[in-house]
Order: structure tokens, then C-alpha cells, then sequence
């Protein structure tokens, strides 16, 4: 879908659709006013007859008439103005898309108000690119491009050439978010570990990265035993995938690492799951999704800090080879672990990229993984857990996820955490029994932070991925973390 500025009046577009945004106000809006004169007053009847409320992401179709070149009009609520964010400005945007992809629509205009801030410009771009996306990878009725385009212009005049900046920024973020989807939901008959990195090596040749795919015997000679030790009972080979954004600037500053949790099947291993929902274990990768989708976005908006992204990637699953429970692996920070349960492999390969990452140089460190179901039962499927330290980065952190509109809560990491970790033999166990699961898996990560060394943690397990279609999302990977890594690279470029 192509997203441009209009080039006159919205409302004079030669298009299938004209989109009106309309709020939930007693008084029609100025730009509403504006067009239904030209409009004959069907906007007004159709709020008499309350078949239009302004009622967030409510949807209303009407007929132009001939009134103006479009044959249909398209109002979408946005709700109480006091209300307004910019993620509920982004999720009105992404029902106007998906609408316009149900009803085949091809051009569309959107006629926004003449005040419309940058923020929300960013965010409309964002929301009907990442509402263009069509989840359904492998059905052969699969439209790659159902929208044509969507002209963005306001009711007298063409819009501000200053709108040209966040539209390219919003689309260059939903395009990010649709990548981390589209690769999370591939399944993991398809997406192999290579799959994964030949699929990040197409991202970075197209978005002028360096990549730098590290396979099984860089990984044997980095002493990366806890990713390996994952790998072990699987055919398919292990990888950690290594992007690397160049800004160009050499003055000293800080290098963020983005790491994606990125197991391409989690069937437990040996200690294997119940059949029920395993199928679910294909979006295992979904951090490390975002990690390449951020990355992508990153390198359009070009930070001027250089930005690392890397993606331990693994299956996990049985067979005669299989790492057992009792066994002890040794992470490339030469600590020891015993594996208590071959469920929780997820900490186990972010210790491996965590220690990476660091002797690559980063300063400030980021992850997000579909770790621990716990999470799921603590916060549902709303929000993603946040830990780290020091408080104050991890409040950068919050803070950055706020205005990306990625929902995050701050969780605990009090040290009785990590005494749930003893383990008889080796340095920690990987699990830490049933109570407080998702805060024992970030205090076992913790430990593969050097000290001081600001680390944030995402635990995604409940908002990766949706089995229920959402009216502003289609069902299935939402790329949640992504938009929250580009926000912190750009943050922590503009202001070190
Ligand atoms: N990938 C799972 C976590 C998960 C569960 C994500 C449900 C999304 C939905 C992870 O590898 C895992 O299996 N975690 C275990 C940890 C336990 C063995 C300590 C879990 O949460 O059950
Ligand atoms: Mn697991
Ligand atoms: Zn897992």
C-alpha cells in the first residue's frame, strides 16, 4: 500500500472511498461540518438517526452520490477527544485499513483536521499499514497488496509539507511490525533456524544492514554452551544472528543491543509439553521477530547511534541427543547451569546472546522473549512484563513504551528471586519452582548482565501473539516490542 500527502482537497480526490474521521461529540467536528455541506447533510441524518456515534473504532458507510468523486464515504469514531492517544489514534487508522481490505477498496483519501499533530500523522501511517496485513501466509487466496493507496489531505487545502516526515516515519514502523509478524507466524516446519537468518539476511540487504550469521562452529568456539546445549537435540543447526545498524558517527557513545529470544519451535524437549496448544510454540520466535522487524525500521529512520540486534536462534525438542534434565551446560560467561527443566530454554539461549552482546560493545542492553507462561497468568494478554535494572534505565524504558503505545508493566527483581535459583551442583538452576515464575526467568537472565550495565527485560509470552481477531488486528502475531525497541534506539540516540 502506498501512503502520500494529497496534492488538493481531500474531497475533491479521485478515490473509492473517502475516509472521515469523526469524534464522539455532542457538536460535529469543524472538518465534519465542512463536508457534509458538500455532503448535502447525510453526516448530520445518519447522527440523528445514531447510526453514526463517533464511538471509537465504530465504522460507518454512506454514499457519495455523485456529491463528490468518491462513491463511498467511510466515518471511523475516534472516540472522546479527551481521550485521544496516539495508539488509539494508530488502532482507528488500522480498522479504517482492515475495512477498506473486506470491502476490496483500492484508493482511499483520509480528510484529517488542519490541526492534526505529527505524532498522530506518524501514527496513522503506522496504523493502516500494519491494518493492511494479511496473516494468512499459506492460503492461496493471499492478497500481498489488497489496499492500492491511501492519499492523506485535509478538507480546504493540500496538507503541510511537514506532514512528509512522520508519514515516512509511520510507515517505515508499521512495515518494521509487519515483518516481526510475518516471521512470527511462520510456522516451525518452514522457519527453520537458517530459515530464520536467510530471512534476516533479505531484511538487511533491503534496509542496508550488516548482518553477521554466527553457525554451529563460531558458536563452539565462543564457548556458547547454553545455546548449543538447547540446539542439541534438534537435526536442524543452532545460530545467532547479528545485525548491525552503522549511523556513521564514531564519537563515543552509547551502543544499544536489541535481543530477540528466537526458538523457532519449542516442543519442552524432554521435558515436553502437553499436545493441546504446542502448535502455539511456532511464535517462540516472536522476540526475536521484533528485534529483525525493529532493526529494519531503525535503519529507515537512521539514529544517529549505531544499534545492535541479535537473535540466538534454536528448536527445542526431543531426541536421543536431547540436553536432559540434571545436565549442566557452561554459558559463554563461563558460568555454570544446571537444566532443571528443558522447558525453560529461553533464558538459556538469552545468556548466550546477553554475553555476546557485551563483548561486542553494547552499553545498554534490551531483550524480549516469549519466556514463561507465569507472566501470561500474572498480567494476561494485554500487557508485557517489564524488568531490569537500574530503576532508572528501566524507566527510560517504560517511558519509551508509553509513547510507542507497547504496553508494558513494571515487574519485581527483589535478590530473593534468585535464591529460588540454587542449584546443588552448578553455579544456578534454570528454574526456580512454580512461585513467581516470570520473575525468577529475569533474575535467572540477570545474571549474564555484567554489573552496572543497564539491562531491560520483556517478558511477551502473553502479548505476541492473539488467537482472537481484534477489529484494529487481524488474529496472530501482533509484533508486540518492536515499536518499543525503534522508540528506545531513537531516544537513546537523541539524548544519551
Ligand atoms: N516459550 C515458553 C513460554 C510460553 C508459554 C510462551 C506459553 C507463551 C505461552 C517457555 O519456553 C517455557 O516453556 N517456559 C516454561 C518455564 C517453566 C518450565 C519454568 C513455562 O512457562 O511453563
Ligand atoms: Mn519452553
Ligand atoms: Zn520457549
Amino acid at each position: 500500500m502506498e501512503i502520500r500527502l494529497a496534492d488538493r482537497p481531500a474531497a475533491d480526490l479521485e478515490v473509492d472511498v473517502l475516509v472521515l474521521p469523526e469524534p464522539e461529540a455532542y457538536e460535529p467536528s469543524v472538518l465534519m461540518k465542512s463536508l457534509d455541506a458538500r455532503l448535502g447533510g447525510r453526516l448530520a441524518r445518519a447522527r440523528e438517526l445514531k447510526d453514526l456515534t463517533g464511538k471509537h473504532a465504530e465504522t460507518t458507510f454512506l454514499y457519495g452520490d455523485g456529491a463528490i468523486p468518491a462513491a463511498r464515504v467511510l466515518v471511523v469514531g475516534i472516540g472522546k477527544a479527551a481521550d485521544l492517544t496516539v495508539e488509539r489514534v494508530r488502532r482507528a487508522a488500522s480498522v479504517v485499513a482492515r475495512q477498506l481490505r473486506r470491502k476490496e477498496v483500492k484508493r482511499a483519501a483520509v480528510a484529517l483536521p488542519a490541526d492534526t499533530p505529527p505524532e498522530y500523522v506518524r501514527a496513522i501511517a503506522d496504523g493502516l499499514t500494519v491494518g493492511d496485513f494479511d496473516g494468512g501466509l499459506y492460503k492461496s487466496d493471499r492478497k500481498e497488496r489488497a489496499i492500492e493507496s491511501v492519499a492523506l489531505g485535509l478538507a480546504g487545502t493540500a496538507p503541510p509539507a511537514s506532514w512528509a516526515e512522520p508519514l515516512a516515519q509511520g510507515l517505515a514502523i508499521g512495515a518494521g511490525v509487519n515483518t516481526a509478524r510475518a516471521l512470527a507466524m511462520e510456522p516451525g516446519g518452514h522457519l527453520t533456524p537458517l530459515g530464520l537468518a536467510a530471512r534476516a539476511r533479505s531484511v538487511a540487504a533491503a534496509a542496508g544492514l550488516e548482518i553477521d550469521v554466527l553457525e554451529r562452529d563460531r558458536l563452539e568456539e565462543l564457548k556458547a554452551g547454553a545455546l548449543l546445549g538447547v540446539a542439541r537435540g534438534s537435526d536442524e543447526p543452532p545460530c545467532l544472528i547479528v545485525l548491525r545498524y552503522r549511523s556513521g558517527n564514531s564519537s563515543e557513545g552509547p551502543l544499544l543491543a536489541i535481543i530477540g529470544k528466537g526458538v523457532t519451535f519449542d516442543s519442552g524437549g524432554i521435558s515436553i509439553k502437553p499436545a493441546g496448544s504446542m502448535h502455539e510454540m511456532k511464535f517462540d520466535m516472536a522476540g526475536g521477530a521484533a528485534a529483525i522487524g525493529a532493526m529494519q525500521a531503525i535503519a529507515a529512520l537512521r539514529p544517529v547511534r549505531d544499534v545492535l540486534g541479535l537473535v540466538p536462534a534454536t528448536e527445542n525438542l526431543p531426541s536421543g541427543r536431547s540436553m536432559k534434565p540434571g545436565d549442566v551446560l557452561t554459558a559463554m560467561n563461563g558460568k555454570t547451569i544446571e537444566v532443571l527443566n528443558t522447558d525453560a530454554e529461553g533464558r538459556l539461549i538469552l545468556a548466550d546472546a546477553l554475553g555476546y552482546a557485551q563483548k561486542l560493545g553494547a552499553t545498554h542492553l534490551v531483550d524480549a522473549a516469549t519466556l514463561t507462561g507465569a507472566c501470561v497468568t500474572a498480567l494476561g494478554n494485554h500487557v508485557s512484563g517489564l524488568f531490569g535494572t537500574p530503576d532508572d534505565w528501566v524507566d527510560r524504558v517504560r517511558k519509551a513504551a508509553d509513547r510507542a503505545g507497547d504496553r508494558v508493566w513494571l515487574m519485581p527483581l527483589f535478590p530473593e528471586y534468585r535464591e529460588q535459583l540454587k542449584s546443588d551442583v552448578a553455579d544456578l538452576a534454570n528454574v526456580g519452582g512454580r512461585a513467581g515464575g516470570a520473575c525468577t526467568a529475569a533474575a535467572f537472565i540477570k545474571e549474564f548482565v555484567e554489573d552496572a550495565r543497564p539491562w531491560a527485560h520483556l517478558d511477551i509470552a502473553g502479548t505476541a501473539y492473539t488467537s482472537s481477531d481484534r477489529p484494529y488486528q487481524s488474529s496472530g502475531a501482533t509484533g508486540a516490542a518492536t515499536r518499543l525497541f525503534v522508540e528506545l534506539a531513537l531516544e537513546l540516540a537523541a539524548t544519551p
